[in-house]
């Protein structure tokens, strides 16, 4: 199974959720069945390392950041992924955009599997400066997706 994080620049938002993911599918046991990368519907940061800020958040909560470097959404991803997880309204539609005929479905929103709070959406820290919110956004939206690609997992999908 494979999911893929994104945002527009792909160096604050999910960046950070793919670090955190991936430790949370590492202690879960699953990091051999569960795939986690991150892209930007934009290439505005193509080549980038992640924000500092992104950075400084991960290492305060001893979360491992083994290097990643921002990169557009490719329509080859939309065959790969199970699961494209996007930040905010921008980022599903310009997503939902880009995908070849057939595989919008792929396309999520980030709080969609977080009870009551289906609709919200994760601002962009870029504007706001505010990456303590965006962490903590994440820790509230994430352990849902982890449920559900259990579940899947073990149902055998
Ligand atoms: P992200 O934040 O989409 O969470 O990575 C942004 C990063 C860079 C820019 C915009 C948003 N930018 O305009 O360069």
């Amino acid at each position: 199974m494979k999911v893929i994080f994104v945002c527009l620049g792909n160096i604050c938002r999910s960046p950070m959720a793919e670090a955190m993911f991936k430790q949370m599918v590492t202690k879960a046991g699953l990091s051999d069945q569960i795939t986690v990368d991150s892209a930007g519907t934009s290439d505005i940061a193509e080549g980038s390392p992640a924000d500092s800020r992104t950075k400084a958040i991960l290492a305060k909560h001893q979360i491992e950041d083994d290097g990643m470097i921002a990169r557009q959404l490719l329509p080859r991803d939309f065959d790969e992924a199970d699961y494209i997880i996007a930040m905010d309204k921008m980022n599903v539609a310009d997503a939902k955009a880009m995908a070849p005929a057939g595989l919008a479905n792929k396309v999520h929103g980030i709080y969609e599997t977080t009870p009551g709070k289906e609709e919200n959406y994760i601002v962009d820290p870029w504007i706001t400066h505010r990456f303590d919110d965006t962490y903590y956004s994440l820790t509230e939206s994430l352990p849902g997706w982890l449920k559900k690609f259990q579940d899947e997992l073990e149902a055998g999908n």
